[in-house]
């Protein structure tokens, strides 16, 4: 079976399909609304922390389980903890990538709409309390927004279909990379602005008059989000990578630029957000409200608005893809369905369920279960809870259960590759640390330290 699986044609291919599954709106989109609700600083500084201490190691695991299985995620854990119900655990991650698909593609029907505005000109020469307008009249029209979802979601059926190698790969290598240099560009203009250095304070410098357990919650949820970890969507890539592919230094890679897209996000973003008198903990709607700000000030705004809506949606469905392949290698795989059968399923659901989600801006908007509404209770529970939940799992996982020589041979391709120095500290990561930090975390969000503190 393994010998029949596709597979990554080359180690750059590898890693940029890794790390389309990570950049994403999690970085454009999420980070600087999550980042603005949560105080700048105090929240930036706990989700770097999350990021290095307990995203890589448990990134690591998963590469380890899926490369050293070459299977989907209930077929590696059948096959490492063979007689045992561990491989229900994959159910917890395939609920999970339901849920981020149906939130997801939304936002990603956003997108769209924004790039159809921006291509008919209508996103220049607005005052800024008109984007906001705009924005808000936008997400409560329930056709609009569903009929987008939906769009979207065809394309990322379509582009599913073609199979892993000649969809992914392709527009991962080649968007990226501009997407970094337009980041870049946008910045160079926020930097520009008066009230700049009033978002920079805010985004570096943590006040940790903030620091709550909400805060904590959010950085380790945001920095699970961000990697695309927790929910086996990188175990799932991982098998397709080749047995020669370092998997130490592919963790730290991602790591690192999807953490950096991030801040440079927040530093294109949050000068302008002052500079406008706007406000940061503005939620979902920030960066629809304050991109079509930083076009119009620039040169050619048209083509710049263009181009960046463009890049968003590729950045967006390299993501979408991505969380779409766990379920789908799941049914194929362990329920022998057809590719397109499965595909055609998990597009599905993420219609049913995209579309309560897109309306929970418009007739949907006094429903909610827990005060929130079901878009931003599908936000929450899956990066909140369930992606840390699967975090300790695979971390406890590959910590402890798994056998030590199979972790050693994966970690060191047999012994061809030195993991040196890194080793020692990883090890102490995945077994010690990043699960007793999750745990921690999550026991402070739930309040259960209140009483001692
Ligand atoms: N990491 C992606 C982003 O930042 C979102 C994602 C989450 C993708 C989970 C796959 C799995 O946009």
């Amino acid at each position: 079976m393994s010998n029949e699986r596709a597979q990554f044609v080359t180690r750059i291919g590898a890693i940029a399909a890794t790390v389309g599954s990570a950049v994403g709106l999690g970085n454009i989109w999420r980070f600087p609304y999550e980042a603005g609700k949560n105080g700048g600083g105090a929240f930036l500084l706990i989700y770097i922390g999350c990021v290095l201490l307990v995203g890589i190691p448990v990134v690591v695991s998963e590469f380890i389980i899926g490369r050293g299985t070459h299977k989907n995620v209930a077929g590696a854990l059948k096959q490492l903890a063979p007689g045992t119900k561990w491989h229900w655990m994959s159910y917890m991650g395939i609920l999970a990538s339901l849920m981020i698909l149906s939130f997801y593609s939304v936002v990603c029907g956003w997108i769209i709409e924004y790039l159809f505005q921006a291509v008919s000109g209508n996103l220049s020469g607005h005052s800024a309390q008109d984007y906001t307008n705009m924005f808000n009249a936008f997400v409560a029209n329930p056709w609009r927004t569903v009929m987008w979802t939906v769009l979207f979601l065809c394309i990322n059926f379509l582009v599913l279909r073609r199979g892993i190698k000649k969809g992914i790969e392709k527009v991962a290598n080649f968007m990226m990379p501009v997407l970094f240099v337009i980041l870049l560009v946008f910045i160079a203009y926020a930097l520009t602005l008066p009230g700049a250095t009033k978002g920079l304070k805010f985004l570096f410098f943590p006040d940790f008059s903030h620091l709550s357990p909400k805060v904590a919650i959010g950085a380790m949820g945001q920095a699970f989000f961000s990697l695309s970890v927790g929910l086996s969507c990188l175990l799932t890539y991982a098998s397709y990578f080749k047995d020669s592919d370092s998997l130490a230094k592919n963790a730290t890679i991602v790591a690192v630029l999807d953490t950096l897209v991030a801040i440079l996000s927040g530093i294109m973003i949050f000068p302008v957000v002052f500079s406008f008198g706007m406000e940061p903990e503005a939620g979902p709607k920030l960066v629809f409200e304050i991109l079509p700000n930083i076009f119009q000030q620039l040169p050619c705004a048209y083509l710049w608005s263009v181009m960046f809506f463009l890049l968003l949606f590729f950045a967006s469905i390299t993501s979408t893809i991505s969380m779409s392949e766990i379920s789908i290698t799941f049914m194929v795989e362990e329920h022998q369905l057809s590719r397109k059968k499965a595909t055609l399923l998990n597009t599905g659901i993420g219609i049913a369920f995209g579309t309560l989600c897109a309306l929970s801006f418009s007739v949907l908007s006094d429903f909610t279960i827990f005060g929130k509404t079901i878009f931003d209770l599908f936000d929450f529970v899956s990066s909140n809870i369930l992606l840390p939940l699967g975090g300790v799992f695979f971390a406890w996982f590959v910590g402890w259960y798994v056998d030590k020589k199979f972790v050693d041979n994966e970690l060191t391709n047999h012994g061809t590759t030195k993991v040196s120095i890194w080793r020692r500290p990883l090890f102490f990561c995945i077994r010690y640390f990043a699960p007793i930090a999750i745990i921690i975390i999550f026991l402070y969000g739930l309040g259960l330290f209140d009483t001692f503190l």
